[in-house]
């Protein structure tokens, strides 16, 4: 077991509605409270849900964060959400290069890494995703994938603590659809993830820096995840939708790094 706290974040999607939301952090709040110190534990409302969730958030000890952000400082860009206007709403994180943005909206590695540097410009700490297609993996290229589109992510930024920067590797084709790869294969790549990262900082930065697993991780899961020293915790879509869930996985998690 690593000395890093591990980290859970739950990825709320385009899901909920301003009660809804608003409830469903609520509710988490209540009950993660006591599992607080053994994990650090984060959620991603929709843009527009963002103010009303973070005053739920406020004290509590769960961390607010966005789930994409633009390149650009700010300007004529329509439909847009700059790193500036999160970090303005007391946001403190933001995920980059969600396989859904990637693959979905077509960002590029280059447009990733922009935003990376753009969200790091506004002091914003990161949990940049990466992952390979079925057909990557099919291809045995999973490795490589996942090396290019951190290098693209991470060339340019710069992170004051390692504590600011979380890798998810997130398998496209086990997200949303109730397949995981084997624990041996995730903590394969998230060794690859980490020896880049000792090669893009230095090992001491990459020791720091926590790297999950995302992709179908559910209560009967996490704890086989969380058990292998390279995963620091789990990336949850859908399951962070459902306080049961979402707290048996902090807990999981959480009880994991305790011992
Ligand atoms: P899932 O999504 O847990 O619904 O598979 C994971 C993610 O997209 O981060």
């Amino acid at each position: 077991m690593s000395t890093r706290i591990p980290f859970v974040g739950g990825n709320w999607k385009m899901n909920t509605n301003l009660v809804g939301g608003v409830e469903l952090a609520q509710a988490l709040v209540s009950q993660l409270a006591s599992i607080e110190s053994g994990c650090e534990i984060l959620i991603c409302p929709p843009f527009p849900y963002l103010q009303s969730v973070g005053q739920v958030l406020k004290g509590r000890g769960v961390l607010l964060g966005a789930q994409n952000c633009s390149d650009e400082p700010g300007g004529a860009f329509t439909g847009q959400v700059s790193a500036a206007m999160l970090a303005d709403l007391g946001v403190e994180w933001v995920i980059i290069g969600h396989s859904e943005c990637r693959h979905g909206l077509g960002e590029s590695n280059e447009l990733i890494g922009r935003k990376v540097l753009q969200a790091r410009a506004e002091g914003l700490k990161t949990v940049v995703c990466c992952g390979e297609t079925e057909e990557d993996r099919h291809a045995g290229r999973t490795h490589e994938i996942i090396e290019n589109q951190l290098r693209a992510a991470l060339v340019k930024a710069t992170f004051d603590r390692s504590e600011s920067l979380v890798v998810a590797y997130e398998p496209v084709w086990a997200i949303g659809t109730g397949m995981t790869p084997s624990i041996d294969d995730a903590e394969n790549v998230n060794r690859t993830i980490r020896s880049l990262l000792v090669s893009l900082y230095d090992s001491q930065f990459a020791s720091g820096v926590r790297v999950l697993y995302g992709g179908s991780m559910k209560p009967g899961n996490a704890a086989s995840f969380i058990a292998s020293p390279e995963i620091d915790g789990g990336l949850i879509g859908g399951a962070s939708l459902s306080t049961d869930d979402f707290v048996a996985i902090c807990r999981a998690v959480a009880g994991a790094s305790q011992g």
